[in-house]
């Protein structure tokens, strides 16, 4: 197709004739039925609501085709309409527009949508089992169309994947206004979502699905990268001088899989158990598992022989993490660092198997025998708690991964809970990313380059990698770490070529280090060094984006952490700041209903005017969550204000005065003797 068909084609919206129905394609990885939720007129109601992208003359044809497809999968996603043309990034002058920060928000949409970057394509799901960029292939037609037309003068407005048109605004207003699975708060259920969403009137954004800022696998590895090498950092503290560590989780499924790469990168061996062999076979062709053992006695002798050489590899336990644990308690094997990222927030439905049944065994229980499948799964939970225990009791560091592990092991009766009624073990956010990155601001900053070309990113890469390493020089000692670790994973990052859909990088970095790149960057473009616009954005997992009880403000501990005045801030912060789009969220990680989360897309153009806002919204896009942070009297977060308002005398935060403990435990028993 040459390159005036494809511009027609995108900018076509709802095709002036009914296209041709497709084929159901079996290749493709598809989205799960979903469940049945809808009552009669309700399903009346979702089929009205579809219809209303399509004129009349077309209503007899597809209200039976939706009807269908409500019936076959849960939702009307459409499929007759999905484009003839191939999705996928392509440099920023491919897409039709009238102003350029459309087409980059065009590219960011089509990479979210591409087959080799998104989980379920056909029914517009990126990752995450459920995180839509729409709901339907109407919402995508219409949203393409919009962006083509627009002007530096006008906003699309983004209800949960609908366009709701676009409104007259000025050149410094975002363009994209995006908001998914807004609700009022007492509609937020599980249930709430599958209803609304078979409706079409909702859809749960993940975090990077729903803001099209996701960059395929390379931002879980490199989070992951930053997680394994801080938990072992935390534990040469206390073991100075130790040889190369070692490390054992579950899991080698979406994220999870990153473990073993991580580690690798991080200089460390691991084992991780996978119970899938589907899922082994895929991480160790792809290359992020080294080595693969079924049989446990030569996984131990090989164990042995890497511990002793010092030998760095990733290893797969083609078995049940409960197995591993034992067995390597039996054999005195140190584990240095333990978790478990098997899909515990889905518990009963596949996210966990249990220990002594089989693959097949598990999956048919769970289907055939739900209650006993349910029973086995707290009886394994509580084996491996027992097992693990035994590693920490002789000086094995574990913590959860956002897994819900403790949780569910603590439902199930595991020996899991501190005589106060609290877990054992922390959370990876509470004891790492909260205290050692987020608190200091270091968060994941990312960039795509939108002229799609490697060498563009190849010149970003060097100027990160500079840019950091003289920051790296004038840093106090609290975060030269930090620094030193990004600027190490920036220069291995071609190396370990973990590209797969736009050009795209990932690299952790707080306030000032965020401004100096994207400066750099838009310098960079003014002096056509760089050939195209850059995007810059980041995970919402970060700093101030996301306000979550039980991850990103974990280590929260004010009493605020149910709160999520921060995520909405931050949003309207940087969208009066200079952003390009900004989105906000419930849902994304942990759950509907469980967790706020906002981000932001920026494009640099290499103007001067974008040098003035790429300042002023990436100081607050960081600082505010700093502020809330310092209030909250988290100790790296307390320097880390401190350090901004000397920066910046323009900036004045609320500081907490720190109650001496002895003074409020005298007060307070004074009225409980009362
Ligand atoms: N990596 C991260 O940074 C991160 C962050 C937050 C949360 N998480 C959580 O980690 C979990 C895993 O995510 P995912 O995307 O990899 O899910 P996934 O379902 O794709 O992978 C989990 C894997 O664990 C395997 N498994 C289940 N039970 C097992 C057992 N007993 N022994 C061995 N293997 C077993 C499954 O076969 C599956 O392949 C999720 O709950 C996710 O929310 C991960």
């Amino acid at each position: 197709m040459n390159s005036a068909d494809f511009k027609k084609l995108v900018a076509e919206g709802i095709p002036e004739t009914l296209p041709e129905p497709g084929e159901y394609d079996t290749g493709l990885n598809h989205a799960p039925k979903r469940k049945d939720i809808l009552n009669v007129d309700e399903k009346k109601l979702a089929i009205k609501n579809a219809l209303r992208y399509f004129p009349e003359k077309f209503h007899k044809v597809l209200a039976v085709e939706f009807a269908e497809e409500l019936a076959s999968y849960g939702r009307i996603y459409m499929y007759r309409f999905r484009p003839s043309y191939e999705i996928k990034a392509r440099h920023i002058d491919d897409f039709p527009c009238r102003t350029k920060s459309a087409a980059a928000i065009m590219l960011m949409i089509s990479n979210n949508l591409d087959h080799a970057v998104a989980q379920h394509p056909d029914e517009l799901i990126t990752y995450g089992g459920n995180g839509a960029v729409f709901q339907n292939w109407a919402q995508y037609r219409l949203t393409m169309k919009y962006l083509s037309e627009m002007t530096d003068e006008q906003t699309l407005v983004m209800y949960s994947g609908h366009p709701l048109g676009l409104f007259p605004s000025d050149k410094d207003s975002p363009r994209v206004v995006v908001t998914n699975g807004m609700v009022i708060p007492n509609y937020s259920s599980k249930d709430h979502w599958e209803k609304f969403n078979a409706l079409g009137v909702s859809q749960y954004g993940q975090m990077t699905a729903g803001s099209y800022m996701y960059i395929g696998p390379q931002g879980i590895v490199h989070g992951t990268t930053i997680t394994i090498l801080n938990a072992a950092r935390k534990i040469s503290r206390r073991d100075e001088g130790k040889g190369v560590k070692l490390y054992v989780s579950s899991g080698l499924g979406g994220m999870s899989g990153a473990q073993p790469k991580a580690a690798r990168i991080a200089g460390v061996i691991s084992v991780i158990a996978e119970v899938n062999p589907k899922a082994t076979g895929t991480r160790h062709s792809q290359g992020w598992v080294d080595e693969v053992f079924s049989d446990m006695d030569r996984l131990v002798a090989r164990l042995r022989e890497a511990i002793a050489d010092g030998t760095v590899t990733s290893i797969a336990w083609q078995g049940n993490v409960v197995d591993l644990w034992e067995k390597l308690a039996d054999e005195k094997i140190f584990a240095d660092m333990g978790s478990d990222q098997t899909s515990l927030h889905n518990p009963w439905a596949g996210g966990y198997y249990p220990a002594g049944l089989s693959f097949e065994e598990s999956n048919r229980m769970m289907s055939e025998d739900p209650d006993r499948f349910r029973e086995e799964v707290k009886k394994s939970l509580v084996r491996q708690v027992a097992a693990i225990n035994r590693h920490t009791a002789k000086g094995t560091y574990f913590f959860d991964y956002g897994n819900a592990f403790l949780l569910e092991a603590s439902r199930a009766g595991a020996d899991i809970l501190k005589t106060g009624g609290e877990f054992r073990y922390p959370s990876y956010v509470q004891d790492i990313m909260g205290p050692m990155c987020f608190d200091y601001g270091f968060g994941p900053f990312r960039w795509v380059c939108c002229s799609n070309d490697p060498s563009d990113l190849a010149v970003t890469d060097e100027i990160a990698a500079e840019t950091l390493s003289g920051l790296m020089k004038r840093a106090p000692d609290e975060i030269k770490q930090q620094l030193a670790d990004n600027v190490h994973w920036i220069k291995e990052a071609a190396r370990n070529r973990l590209v797969v859909g736009s050009q795209a990088r990932i690299l952790y970095a707080d306030a000032e280090g965020r401004i100096l790149i994207a400066g750099a960057f838009n310098k960079a473009i003014r002096d056509g060094r760089i050939s195209a616009p850059v995007v810059i954005g980041r995970d919402h997992h970060d700093v101030s984006g996301t306000d979550s009880p039980f991850r990103e403000t974990s280590n929260i501990y004010d009493g605020s952490r149910f709160t999520a005045d921060m995520a909405v801030h931050n949003v309207i912060g940087d969208s009066f700041r200079g952003a390009t789009w900004v989105s906000l969220h419930n849902g994304g990680g942990v759950g509907w209903g469980e967790v706020i989360n906002g981000g932001f897309g920026m494009v640099l153009d290499g103007t001067d005017d974008t040098d003035q806002k790429l300042k002023k919204m990436l100081y607050w896009d960081v600082n505010n969550g700093i502020a809330r942070r310092s209030w909250a009297r988290n100790k790296g977060a307390l320097f880390t204000v401190r350090k901004e308002m000397e920066r910046t005398p323009d900036l004045k935060v609320t500081v907490p005065y720190l109650a001496d403990d002895d003074i409020v435990e005298q007060a307070v028993n004074k009225i409980q003797n009362r």
